[in-house]
This record gives structure tokens, sequence and C-alpha cells, in this order.
């Protein structure tokens, strides 16, 4: 990645924010919560089943988990005695306890001064995030004010990959699609950020398990100069 020389400002009008797996790992807490729903229903449910719901809805989360029932049949006796928005509920319920807990130590490492630096140099920030509570886990990490924009699952009918939440968050701020950056870590979102016909940076351990522009561990070794070669990639789209 091209460095940008001393005093370059890149010229990126928007960074957009994915909030779980990027800002604060909270794919965790939302796998306990999912345990101990699937534990109560009888399902066998386990981290690497949990790792093909990052990204997606509750409900399609519980959709993928009430797949994973034995047999029809067992799927049919939680059907009969719980409606799914109430088995979503019970889940969120569990989730928000351990949400409340969170606090600016969980924020991952580099993230809050990767935002401090890109809006003293005139970026604008904003998280699109498929959760419902991504106010609440922002609020618990104190970092609201880091952002220009929030847009939650609250605020779109469809979910990632639908590019809808990217290009929400891109208007809101006064920005062409083509001037913003996402951050992802997920499969859909990075599909998501390439239906925007947005530039693309992953979030994951390994450079080839996302189909980003550029995909990085996290933001410990990253910074607003790293961005500087994006004002030329060209995005395969
Ligand atoms: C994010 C997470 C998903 C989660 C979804 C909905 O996309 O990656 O794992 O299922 O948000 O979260 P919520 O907080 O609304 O249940
Ligand atoms: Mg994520």
């Amino acid at each position: 990645m091209p460095r940008a020389a001393k005093g370059e400002i890149p010229l990126i009008g928007g960074l957009i924010f994915d909030l779980d797996g990027v800002v604060v790992d909270t794919s965790e807490l939302h796998y306990q919560a999912w345990k101990r729903l699937a534990a109560e229903l009888e399902i066998a449910f386990n981290r690497a089943d949990n790792e093909k719901l990052k990204g997606l809805s509750r409900l399609e989360s519980l959709d993928s988990i009430l797949l994973l029932a034995s047999s029809y049949k067992h799927r049919s006796k939680i059907a009969a005695r719980f409606g799914k928005m109430e088995l979503a509920e019970i889940k969120n319920s569990w989730y928000l306890e351990s949400v409340r807990k969170l606090a600016p130590k969980d924020i991952l490492p580099g993230v809050e001064r990767f935002l401090i630096e890109s809006r003293q140099h005139g970026i604008r920030t904003a998280i699109a995030s498929s959760s419902k509570n991504a106010e609440t886990v922002i609020s618990s990490l104190e970092i609201t004010h880091l952002f220009d924009r929030v847009i939650d699952g609250t605020r779109v009918a469809d979910s990632k990959p639908n590019p809808q939440i990217f290009l929400i968050a891109a208007e809101e701020m006064n920005e062409k699609p083509s001037s913003c950056i996402v951050l992802e870590d997920a499969l859909a979102g990075v599909r998501a950020a390439r239906l925007a016909k947005m530039r693309c940076i992953g979030i994951a351990p390994d450079s080839t398990f996302l189909p980003a522009d550029l995909v990085i561990p996290g933001f410990s070794n990253f910074g607003i100069e790293d961005l500087f070669g994006f004002d030329r990639a060209k995005p395969e789209i």
C-alpha cells in the first residue's frame, strides 16, 4: 500500500464502519446468547455454526439455527410452542445483558485512534450495522461522538448483502458512494459494499478470506496514511 507523503491528505470523503467484528468483538456475546437459546430448544449449536451468522439479521440468524434442529418433527415441536419473534426477543434480552457490560476497554485495538485521526483529516465517519442494538453498543463503548451518522438494522428492510444500508450512510454524510470506503469483517458486508460501488477494506486474520480491495487483520498497525492508495485504486465491481 503506498503511503502518503508527510502532510498529504487522502481525498476520501467518508468511512463507513460495520460494527460487530470491526469496532468491537460482539461475536462471542451473540454466540453465548444463541447457544443458550439453542440449548433450551435442544438444538446442537457450535462456534462453527455461529461463524455463518456474521452479518445476518437477528431473524435470519434464528432461521439458520432452527434449520439445525435434528428433524422436521423437532422443528414442528418448537414451532408449536414458540413464535419466531418471541424466540428472537428472548435471545436479544440475553444478548443485551452482556452488551450493557461493554466498556471502552472492549473497543478493538487501534480503532479509536484511527477514528480520531480520520476525523482530524476532515473525513466523515458512519456506522452501518445490521444490528438493531448498534446505538446501545456504541454508547456502552462511549464512542458515539466519533460518528457523524449511525445507520442500524432498524433503518433497512433487507440486510447485507443488500447495499441499501451503505447507500443511506453515504447519502446522510453527503458523500458520493465512490468517495466512501467500507470497513467490513463479513462476506455479506463486502458484497454489499461492492453492490454499493464503494471501495472496501476487509477485516480478517487471513488476507485470502475476504474479496475486498485490501484485507487487514485489524487497526493496530493501520493509520490514515495507509488509506492513501485508495485514492487511485480502481475497485473491481
Ligand atoms: C450484525 C452481526 C450479526 C447479528 C446482527 C443483528 O450484523 O454481525 O451477528 O445477528 O448484527 O444483530 P442484533 O443486535 O440486531 O440482534
Ligand atoms: Mg461484522
